[in-house]
């Protein structure tokens, strides 16, 4: 007897349970949404046009009136920061979109930042606010890759989805995100593998973090490299980064773009190598002689992934350049921009490789 009262107690506990909590109402996150420009806000001549269309034609405000379901997602607000198709991104842009998250993340009505961005150099913003964030709180990086005029447009659901996990306290701590198609990728890895396919982003071998599903995020890694809170990168009295510009090897290759970019003053080179970050012959002589003159040289690679070996295809310690460890090209220039706003220390620059 006493059993069965115990066992209906239970039951009724649990059944008011329950009703109190369907009856409280859940509190939204409060989600700053920053627009860039790109196809997430492109428009095309008709709802078949995928490729040929313009890019960063469509506002803010527009974007989030056409996704009317972000209202049981997050208290959303909307500002545009600029307007531009991506591939015209400057560092410029990044110091000003840098500089307003590390504002608006100080805010303690600002739970989380989503940034509308072009695809093209999506992957660069995302690590480049990987290093200077301040904030643990959840930065999502989304694009689309068709404009919002087209059949099937994915900038809705991908900016339904950012929002979403832009709110979701599992996306605390994370590091800066990127959400396209269903997927979370972590910012230091990620890649536009496609041209102009919906699924053109990728980890490749490292992994993406988890995905998008019925509502929610699923994480299944993190990254094990330093991002947000735990860099040693300031930008909030920088005006300007150091002038780094990529060299990319290839088959009978020269000179010409190294001295062209040595002589217009830049501090740094990536060397985007062949293979294992290999140098040509007669190009190791130019490299050589701007280190001596005070220029720091990473060696990266053009293949896509692995680790770009310490004295593998070159001697490092000799010749005293870095090696990008496993960062592309294009993020390696981000992370040697960052470490020569600190140091020309060879050494420093390269533990910095090896850290983030
Ligand atoms: N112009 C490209 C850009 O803004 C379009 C690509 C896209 O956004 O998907 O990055």
């Amino acid at each position: 007897m006493a059993a069965r009262f115990m066992a209906a107690c239970v039951g009724t506990f649990i059944f008011a349970t329950a009703q109190a909590q369907e009856a409280t109402p859940h509190k939204l996150a409060n989600v700053a949404i920053l627009a860039t420009g790109g196809t997430i806000a492109g428009s095309g001549a008709t709802s078949t046009t995928t490729v040929g269309y313009t890019a960063a034609t469509v506002g803010v405000q527009q974007l989030i009136n056409a996704v009317p379901e972000l209202k049981s997602a997050a208290n959303v607000t909307g500002e545009q920061v600029f307007q531009i198709a991506s591939e015209s991104m400057t560092n410029d842009h990044w110091l000003k979109l840098g500089k307003r998250v590390n504002e608006l993340l100080t805010q303690n009505n600002v739970d989380g930042i989503v940034i509308t961005h072009g695809t093209d150099t999506l992957e660069e913003t995302a690590y480049f606010l990987n290093l200077v964030v301040k904030s643990r709180k959840p930065v999502v990086l989304v694009g689309a890759m068709r404009p919002s005029t087209a059949l099937s447009a994915d900038g809705p659901i991908n900016l339904y989805n950012a929002v979403l996990l832009a709110a979701n306290p599992e996306s605390v701590g994370k590091g800066v995100l990127v959400s396209l198609g269903d997927q979370i990728h972590g910012a230091r890895d990620v890649t536009k593998a496609n041209t102009s396919t919906p699924d053109a982003f990728r980890t490749p071998e490292l992994g993406m973090l988890g995905y998008m599903q019925g509502n929610k995020p699923y994480f299944y890694h993190v990254s094990t490299r330093k991002h947000t809170t735990d860099t040693e990168f300031d930008i909030s009295k920088l005006d300007s980064l150091p002038q780094v510009d990529i060299v990319y090897g290839y088959a009978n290759m020269n000179t010409v773009a190294l001295d062209a970019f040595l002589a217009a003053g830049a501090k740094g080179i990536i060397h985007a190598g062949t293979g294992d970050g290999s140098v040509a012959a007669k190009v190791k002589p130019g490299l050589t002689d701007a280190r001596k003159k005070g220029a720091i040289i990473v060696r990266s690679a053009r293949v896509g992934n692995g680790i770009v070996a310490r004295n593998g295809e070159a001697n490092d310690d000799q010749l005293d350049f870095v090696v990008s460890d496993t960062l592309s090209p294009q993020k390696a220039r981000i992370l040697l921009m960052l470490a020569l706003t600190k140091t020309n220390n060879t050494k420093e620059i390269q533990r910095m490789y090896y850290t983030y």
